[in-house]
Parts: structure tokens; C-alpha cells; sequence
């Protein structure tokens, strides 16, 4: 079995180091791409997880890579390794999966856009864990034990580090990034989907802004 390199195990920690909290970003409307990104790169936050959860996803990655070179853009809800290679192209930084299977897996310690595997259980961690990936997102949070859980993963795995995301809000944030496994927070609250359609991207500053305050 192949392994993921240091290089790969490095910039992941250098995603989840530059922003303790990451948006899990869904593009409704194409022209939202650039003003949403920038208004949260204007509140600090430098780490952007553009989802393929809608049509406009790709593109967005695209115009977001090389509008913001300041921001480290990722994609997310990569399900397939075709679609690992669709954002590899549009120059997609990292890649985020909700959960892992055995092809994304490899593909990933070959690819040259690391990977940050989705898992829920410890079985699939020890699935990523064979091919050497020691960060993880944990996904859905909240549902698959949260806060007691990650205590509880690190355990058995104390050096694996983690990125819990669904169902995790501004308030409770700080308590997953009070743990010593937990890097960063990931989320849709910071791009709530009324002030998005508002276009409000003062708003989304703020919201930023304060998240990170909170912490
Ligand atoms: C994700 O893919 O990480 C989640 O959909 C984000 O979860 P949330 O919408 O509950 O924040």
C-alpha cells in the first residue's frame, strides 16, 4: 500500500493552521463567488472550502483561486475521484471528502492536491490511517458524538489531528477548538444563506469577524 508523503501530511497542517475556522461555502448564484470569498478573507478568515454541492462549485474554485491568491482555496463534498480530478484542474489547493472510500483514499497520496478525509467512525480513520493520513475531517460532527467523541479518538490515536464539521455553530466552535486534537472548525454559518442572497457581504464580514472573536 502506497503512503501519503510528509509533504502532503505538511500542507494539510498548514490548511488547518492558517484559520482555525474554515466556511463550508455553497455557490448559489456564480456572480457570489468573488464578493463572498473576499468579504471573508476581509474578516480573517484565509481558509476556503468552495463545496461541489452545487453546479457552480468548479468554476467558483477557479475564479476564487486567482482572484484571491492571498486565500487558500479547497474544494469540498468530493465524493469520486473524477471529481478529485475536476478540482486537481481548476486548481483546488486541498481537497475535502465527506467520508472516505477505498479509490479516494489512494488517490489521494498520489495526487499533488493533498487530501483531508472525511470520517465518522474510528474504523474509517483506521481505513485513512493505513495509508498514513493523520488528519481528518470528522463528519457530522455533532450527530457522530462531537465534542465527546474527538476526547475519545484521542485515545487510540493521540497524534491524529482533526477538522470537525456539520451541525457546529458559532457558540459552540470554541469548546471542539478547546481540544488539543482539533485544528480547526468548519462550518456553514459563516455564510448564512439569506445573507448570501441579500448579498450583504458587509454582514458576512462581520459574521467572520465576530465568529473569530468568539473563539
Ligand atoms: C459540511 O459538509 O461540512 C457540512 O455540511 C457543514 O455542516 P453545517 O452546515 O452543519 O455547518
Amino acid at each position: 500500500m502506497s503512503q501519503l508523503s510528509d509533504y502532503h501530511r505538511d500542507r494539510i497542517q498548514s490548511v488547518l493552521g492558517a484559520s482555525p475556522l474554515i466556511p463550508v461555502i455553497a455557490i448559489r448564484d456564480p456572480e457570489d463567488a468573488i464578493p463572498l470569498c473576499r468579504a471573508l478573507v476581509a474578516g480573517g478568515i484565509s481558509v476556503l472550502e468552495i463545496t461541489l454541492r452545487t453546479e457552480h462549485g468548479l468554476r467558483a474554485i477557479e475564479t476564487v483561486r486567482s482572484a484571491i491568491p492571498e486565500a487558500w482555496v479547497g474544494a469540498g463534498t468530493v465524493t469520486s475521484v473524477e471529481q478529485y480530478r475536476q478540482v486537481e484542474s481548476a486548481g483546488a489547493q486541498f481537497v475535502i471528502t465527506p467520508g472516505v472510500t477505498e479509490s479516494l483514499l489512494e488517490f489521494g497520496v498520489t495526487s499533488a492536491v493533498p487530501l483531508l478525509p472525511g470520517i465518522a467512525t474510528v474504523s474509517e480513520l483506521m481505513m485513512g490511517y493505513q495509508h498514513g493520513y493523520r488528519a481528518f475531517k470528522f463528519f457530522p460532527a455533532e450527530v457522530s458524538g462531537g465534542v465527546a467523541a474527538l476526547k475519545s479518538f484521542g485515545g487510540p490515536f493521540p497524534e491524529v489531528v482533526f477538522c470537525p464539521t456539520g451541525g457546529i455553530r458559532r457558540a459552540t466552535a470554541k469548546d471542539y477548538l478547546a481540544l488539543g486534537n482539533v485544528k480547526a472548525v468548519g462550518g456553514s454559518w459563516l455564510t448564512p444563506e439569506d445573507v448570501v442572497a441579500q448579498k450583504d457581504w458587509a454582514q458576512i464580514e462581520d459574521i467572520a469577524r465576530g465568529s473569530l472573536a468568539d473563539l
